[in-house]
């Protein structure tokens, strides 16, 4: 999986721009694998295609559990909680939003911010 520092966080090339339709979000598992890391990280992510795809991060931010896309909404299997597709709280116990994750496209190619610079 390529990777980069830049910007002051660690990026890391998640897809092709063009696999991504603007249909139901899509999964996507990163698992970057970097000098000086002693395990690999894997994070699992939305994306959502388009113009500007957005990136959602599929940890639940009431206590962690993954999330999941339910026609329309994504659900949490552990307390119910439910978002909109832009990763908006519609049901608790849940009281943030999906995490959003910075992204950019080079190339034709979606670049997503897993972490800050260590
Ligand atoms: S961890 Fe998702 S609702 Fe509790």
């Amino acid at each position: 999986m390529n990777w980069q520092v830049r910007d002051g966080g660690v990026w890391v090339q998640a897809a092709q721009v063009s696999d991504l339709t603007s249909g139901p979000p899509v999964k996507l598992l990163l698992s970057p694998s970097m000098p000086g890391w002693k395990q690999r990280h894997d994070i699992e992510v939305f994306v959502i295609g388009g113009a500007n795809p957005l990136v959602l991060s599929s940890e639940c931010p009431h206590q962690g559990c993954p999330v999941d896309w339910k026609v329309e909404r994504f659900g949490c299997p552990c307390h119910g909680s439910e978002f909109d597709a832009e990763g908006r709280v519609l049901n608790g116990p849940a009281s943030k939003p999906l995490s959003r994750l910075q992204s950019s496209t080079e190339d034709g190619a979606l670049w997503i911010r897993i972490r800050d610079q260590a």
